[in-house]
């Protein structure tokens, strides 16, 4: 296939990459919006008819853990449907090839881990849908790489609603969405409010959501990232190091509107140490509250079909 890239910005970028040392990757939905799966605030994402605060906060959880458990439930359904792209496969190249290079993913769908990035060089900012963890304040309990689907039984998609299946050739993660939002009942755009009762399984009993299986009281939850939580402290402390360790070479930002911080945040960081920013979107407004400077790269398209092409100088011929 023809590359849409400009020859002159291919050339320069793969030019800097083979003499680049510490690099880091920033990556958002978009990267795997390339696999068929929804993101948040493009068109058609997942924040666009539901209020983000009524499903990724602590106090949604408290109010409806049922609908919330549905929504995370259908998010996993969705991500193990899902299969890694050409991106995700040629950063994991790149992590072999390149020893002092990290991916921060703010992803949770494990597409990066499936692809075998090497585990030591991404950072899971925002957790993971297959790590669980027990809301019980007296309980520590957790699990990862817990990929059981349905994760109880009462969580599996109603035999009269349509399963929501990832497509490949959904370039933005829109007809996910879609997908998502006919298994939780509800139309297209339309707007949700929260109390609505054609939510399918709202009013779920608690006891048939999943629960601690060490303190047997406390309920499970996803062990993502919510709104008006904090990040991973170990992963926070462990990044904050690699990027004091020495002057940065570049940062490769991927499929993020960069609305989100702390996680956006490490763009500037990471100019602060002398890097040099490549930008890879569907859309060029979306290069982050100080823009791009000179020197820096914008390539406006596909990441499945743009990231394994201009890491190709480093990773060679992605399959
Ligand atoms: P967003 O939905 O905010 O942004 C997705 C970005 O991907 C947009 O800039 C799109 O233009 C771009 N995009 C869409 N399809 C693409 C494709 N095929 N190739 C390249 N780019 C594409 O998602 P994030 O930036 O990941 O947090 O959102 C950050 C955080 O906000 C998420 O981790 C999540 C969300 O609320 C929590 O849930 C805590």
């Amino acid at each position: 296939m023809a590359s849409a890239i400009p020859a002159a910005d291919l050339r320069s970028f793969s030019e800097y990459l083979k003499t680049s040392k510490r690099i880091i990757a920033l990556l958002g939905a978009g990267i795997s919006a390339s696999s068929g799966l929804p993101t948040f605030r493009g068109a058609g994402g997942l924040w666009r008819t539901y209020e983000a605060t009524d499903l990724a906060t602590p106090e949604a959880f408290e109010a409806n853990p049922d609908l919330v458990w549905q929504f995370y439930s259908y998010r996993r359904h969705m991500a193990l449907k899902a299969q890694p792209n050409r991106a995700h496969f040629a950063l994991a190249e790149l992590a072999r090839k390149r020893k002092d290079f990290i991916t921060l993913t703010q992803n949770v769908d494990g597409l990066s881990p499936r692809a075998n990035h090497p585990s030591e060089q991404l950072h899971l900012l925002h957790g993971s849908l297959f790590n669980v963890k027990c809301t019980s304040f007296y309980c520590s309990y957790s699990r990862n790489n817990d990929f059981t689907d349905p994760i109880v039984p009462a969580l599996a998609i109603p035999k009269n609603l349509p399963e929501p299946t990832p497509s490949t050739g959904d370039k933005t993660g829109e007809e996910a969405t879609r997908s998502l939002y006919n298994a939780l009942g509800i139309a297209e755009g339309e707007e949700v409010d929260i109390s609505d009762d054609r939510v399918p399984l709202k009013g779920l009993s608690t006891d048939l959501l999943p629960h601690c299986p060490e303190c047997k009281e406390g309920l499970l939850r996803p062990g993502v990232v919510w709104f008006g939580e904090s990040l991973p402290l170990q992963t926070l402390d462990t990044v904050d190091n690699w990027m004091k360790a020495g002057p940065i070479d570049l940062i490769l930002v991927i499929g993020t509107s960069s609305r989100v911080y702390p996680a956006a945040g490490y763009v500037d960081k990471a100019r602060a140490k002398g890097a040099r920013v490549a930008v890879v979107n569907m859309d060029r407004n979306d290069v982050g509250s100080s823009g791009l400077k000179p020197g820096d790269w914008f390539f406006k398209g596909d990441a499945g079909v743009i990231v394994p092409e201009i890491l190709q100088s480093v990773t060679g011929e992605i399959q």
